[in-house]
């Protein structure tokens, strides 16, 4: 059931510290230096590899773009993301050194599974990030690791989101150890910082309510945007696909520094702007996209861990530090901002129109 909570969709939203915490368990030693974390393929195959080709869709896909800057930046190796429909196999010089690495919570996304078959005939390994045992990925691919997130019956994904990424960083730190990538100082950052994200989770949901009363506020928005630079360019367009999904609403995340290249001409002062502005997300930059479009009086909404960072921002909601992590602990924040725009406009939540929680056509 859920739990007392009028939504599965919040009832998992509040999961997230546990799930984040199952995710981690018996994955990092007890000196917390190292990362165990049972990979089938051999050590020799993951230190020669070349390129990693990451094939998802939606959320899933979001969680690629963001392994893709944890991979290409501590792991040393060239990261290639795809929607899963549009995939086409091109590692075609020595296949057998791309690794194609299937995210899909469920397991049985046909877009996803179709594109794996594609590059196994090629010859690719292939991973699988998974939430479901016994899944049809599972089956097809060399080796898979479990998010653990448990069952996730909202359509929209909200805890598994988080869980494929904070598994994603533990495969980085396992790579990056294995290809001598990571110096002892950044593998402690790593680690702490996921060790950090449960308590910054919590934290993030103990502020409900400050972000419950500016959903309410901005509710009536003709449309809303999320802007990011780095990891918060992933975070900002899962954002704004959460958004639409439940609230039915126009939503759309740009990388910050395209906005000045075209999306500008939608900025108004009823489209508030929501900015994400943590660690790993290069804020400084950020911040003179908040000088623009507030100067054409858009809201500002700013996710940060310093709530003094920008005079121009009308709210801030204040994310714990967590080092690399900081951009996941603001996407629960505005997981919690989707869902109360669309409570307060009694859409049905876990059961958006025209939507199905696995898409097993293409
Ligand atoms: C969004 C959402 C979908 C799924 C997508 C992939 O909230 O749930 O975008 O992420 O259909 O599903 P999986 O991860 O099961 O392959």
């Amino acid at each position: 059931g859920k739990s007392g909570y009028d939504h599965y969709m919040l009832k998992e939203i509040h999961e997230q510290p546990r799930a984040l915490r199952q995710a981690i368990s018996g994955r990092i030693d007890d000196l917390g230096t190292e990362v165990e974390l049972d990979v089938g393929l051999p050590e020799e195959y993951l230190h020669s590899l070349e390129e990693i080709q990451i094939i998802a869709c939606g959320t899933s896909y979001h969680a690629g773009l963001y392994a893709k800057e944890l991979l290409e930046t501590h792991a040393d190796i060239r990261v290639t993301v795809h929607i899963a429909s549009e995939y086409e196999f091109t590692g075609d010089r020595d296949p057998w050194r791309t690794l194609v690495l299937a995210i899909t919570q469920s397991g049985e996304t046909a877009d996803t599974l179709s594109a794996l078959r594609e590059a196994n005939r090629a010859g690719a390994r292939s991973l699988a990030l998974t939430n479901t045992l016994g899944s049809t990925v599972t089956r097809e691919v060399d080796d898979t690791i479990f998010i653990r997130a448990g069952p996730e019956i909202g359509v929209a994904a909200t805890k598994t989101f988080v869980s494929q990424v904070a598994t994603a960083t533990l495969l980085t730190v396992h790579l990056g150890m294995i290809r001598g990538s990571l110096t002892g100082q950044t593998v402690d950052a790593l680690l702490n910082s996921i060790q950090d994200l449960p308590g910054a989770v919590q934290q993030i949901l103990d502020q409900e309510s400050t972000i419950k009363r500016a959903a309410q506020q901005y509710a009536d928005s003709d449309a809303f945007f999320y802007i990011g630079r780095q990891a918060g360019y992933p975070v900002a367009i899962e954002s704004a696909l959460k958004l639409k999904e439940i609230a039915y609403d126009h939503a759309e995340g740009f990388p910050a520094g395209e906005l000045k290249h075209g999306p500008l001409a939608l900025v108004t002062p009823d489209t508030p702007v929501i900015a994400l502005l943590t660690a790993g997300t290069n804020a400084e930059k950020t911040q003179h996209n908040i000088t623009e479009v507030a100067s054409r009086g858009a809201p500002t909404i700013g996710l940060t861990g310093s709530p003094d960072v920008d005079p121009d921002l009308d709210l801030t909601f204040e994310i714990p530090e967590c080092g690399l992590m900081e951009p996941v602990a603001a996407n629960v924040a505005l997981q919690l901002f989707a869902y109360h725009v669309a409570n307060e406009k009694e859409r049905p939540i876990d059961k958006p129109r025209n939507l199905a929680k696995s898409v097993t056509v293409e």
